[in-house]
C-alpha cells in the first residue's frame, strides 16, 4: 500500500493519528491509544506543546534528572539534565562530589562572538567590488537599526563586516563575513534577521554603483545564515589537584591511576576513532544540561565537533597535564548558548530549570555546561582506565532490563540480591529471571 498524503498538515490531531494508526498498524485502536496517553491532562499546556512543531501528534518523554553539588567557581550549582542514557546523570553526580571536595571547577569565558554570513556570487573587478563595500559599509549598520536597536541597549549587536574573497576556491563567490554580539540570547533570530537586511541593502546598493558595469551590478545573494561555527565563542574549564589528593577508595594508587588517564587522553588527541567516542562522552553532559536549559543541541553538536578538527585532524576536546606533582585536567569548547528567548521563555520545564540554575546569563550557562562536560569526561575516563564501564553501565541499565521482563517487586528485590555479587549482562539477568520464574 502507497502511503503517500496531500494534505496532511490541514488535517486535525485526531485525523493524523488516525490516519497513522490505519496506514501502519494492524490494530490501529491500539496505536491511537498509545499515543493519546502521552497528551498531558492540561489542555492548555498541550497546546503549547503541538504549537512548537508543525504536524504534532504528541509528546516524546526524556528524563529529566538532577547532578547536585556542581562547585564552580566556588559558587554550587545543583544541574537539570535532560538525556536517556542511564549512567550520564549518576557519572556527572559523581565527578561533581568527588571534585567538589578538591577545589571544583575553574571556568572562564574566553570569548562570545557570534558569526554569521551573507554568501554572494559577484561576476567582476574586484578592487571595484571593494570600494563599494567599503562605501556601503555604513549602510549595513544604518539599514538593520530597526533590528538592532534592542540588542544595543543590552550591550550587544553588529561587531563588524567584512567582505571577504572565496574566489580562489569558488568561482566569483565573496561574502560577507559579518561578527555579533547577543549577549543573554543565543541570537539566531537577530543574526539571520540582520543577514537578510545586510543581502537586501548588498543587492540594491550596488543596483546603484555608479562604476559597476550592468553585469557587476547583477549580485547574486546565494545565501543569508549564522554558522554554528562558533570560534571566538569559547568557554574553558578546568579542575585540577596535588596528585595525592585523587587518593580515595576507589583510586587506591592515585600516581598509577593519574598516570594511566593523562594517557587515555594523549591516545584521544593522536587517534581520530578514540577522539570520537571520548568527545561524545564529553557531550553526553553537554547536550543533557543544553536541552535541559531550552537551548539548540545540533548547533552545539556541529560547532564543537568541527573545533575538534579545526587543526585539520579530530581530536579530544579536552586536556591532561601533570606538572610538578599537579594533576590538571581541562576542557575547551565552543558554546553558542542563550538564556532569553526561543524555549526559554516558552517551555515551562526550561524556565524551571533556568530557575533551578538560579536565572544564569548565557556566560555563566557557557561555564556550567562546559564543567558538566568536563566532569562526564573525568567520569568516563575514570571507569574506563580502572574497571571499565560496563559495572556501572549496567548497574544503571538494570532498571530497563527489568521493565522489558516486567519484573515483579518480588523479583527485583531478588534479582539486586544476586547481581550485587555477580556479573550484570542482559543476558546473564534475563537467565536468572527465567530461573526463578520456574
Ligand atoms: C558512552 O555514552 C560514553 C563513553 O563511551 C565515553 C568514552 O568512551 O569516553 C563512555
Amino acid at each position: 500500500m502507497s502511503h503517500e498524503i496531500s494534505g496532511f498538515s490541514k488535517l486535525s490531531k485526531v485525523e493524523k493519528i488516525e490516519w497513522i494508526a490505519k496506514q501502519y498498524f494492524s490494530q490501529p485502536e491500539e496505536a491511537i491509544s498509545l499515543v493519546k496517553n502521552y497528551w498531558n491532562t492540561d489542555e492548555k499546556l498541550q497546546q503549547l506543546h503541538d504549537e512548537f512543531i508543525e504536524n504534532t501528534i504528541s509528546n516524546f518523554y526524556l528524563p529529566l534528572g538532577i547532578a547536585p553539588n556542581f562547585n564552580i567557581n566556588g559558587k554550587n550549582y545543583t544541574v537539570p539534565m535532560v538525556i536517556e542514557e542511564s549512567s550520564v546523570v549518576a557519572a556527572a553526580a559523581k565527578s561533581a562530589k568527588f571534585w567538589s571536595k578538591r577545589g571544583g571547577f575553574k571556568t572562564t569565558v574566553l570569548n562570545t562572538e557570534k558569526i554569521g554570513q551573507v554568501h554572494f556570487i559577484y561576476k567582476g573587478e574586484k578592487s571595484k567590488l571593494v570600494d563599494f563595500f567599503n562605501q556601503t559599509k555604513p549602510k549595513f549598520y544604518q539599514e538593520t537599526e530597526s533590528i538592532t536597536k534592542n540588542m544595543q541597549k543590552r550591550g550587544g549587536g553588529i561587531l563588524d563586516i567584512i567582505l571577504n574573497d572565496k574566489t580562489a576556491e569558488l568561482e566569483n563567490y565573496y561574502q560577507l563575513h559579518a561578527t555579533f554580539e547577543t549577549k543573554d540570547s543565543m541570537g539566531a533570530n537577530f543574526i539571520n534577521s540582520c543577514l537578510e537586511q545586510f543581502a537586501k541593502t548588498l543587492k540594491q546598493e550596488a543596483q546603484s554603483f555608479q562604476i559597476f558595469s550592468e553585469e557587476e551590478k547583477n549580485i547574486e545573494v546565494v545565501m543569508s545564515i549564522l554558522s554554528n561555527y562558533v570560534t571566538n565563542c569559547i568557554v574553558r574549564a578546568e579542575v585540577s589537584c596535588p596528585i595525592e589528593e585523587l587518593a580515595e577508595k576507589q583510586i587506591e594508587n592515585p600516581k598509577e591511576f593519574v598516570e594511566k588517564f593523562v594517557r587515555a587522553v594523549q591516545i584521544a588527541q593522536i587517534e581520530p576513532y578514540r577522539a570520537v567516542t571520548h568527545n561524545k562522552g564529553i557531550m553526553n553532559g553537554i547536550d543533557a544540561v543544553v536541552l535541559a536549559t531550552g537551548n539548540d543541541f545540533r548547533a552545539v553538536e556541529a560547532g564543537a565537533h568541527a573545533y575538534a578538527s579545526r587543526n585539520g585532524k579530530y581530536r579530544s576536546l579536552s586536556h591532561a597535564t601533570i606538572e610538578n606533582g599537579i594533576f590538571k585536567f581541562w576542557l575547551e569548547i565552543p558554546l553558542a548558548l542563550g538564556t532569553v528567548g526561543g524555549l526559554t521563555s516558552l517551555h515551562p520545564l526550561v524556565k524551571l530549570n533556568l530557575e533551578i540554575l538560579e536565572k544564569p546569563s548565557a556566560r555563566e550557562l557557557m561555564q556550567i555546561v562546559a564543567a558538566v562536560g568536563l566532569a562526564q569526561n573525568f567520569a568516563a575516563l575514570r571507569s574506563l582506565t580502572t574497571k571499565g564501564i560496563q559495572e556501572g553501565h549496567m548497574k544503571m541499565h538494570i532498571n530497563n532490563i527489568l521493565n522489558q521482563y516486567h519484573a515483579t517487586a518480588e523479583e527485583r528485590i531478588k534479582v539486586a540480591e544476586y547481581f550485587k555479587d555477580n556479573t550484570i549482562s542482559h543476558a546473564s539477568v534475563a537467565g536468572f529471571l527465567e530461573e526463578i520464574r520456574k
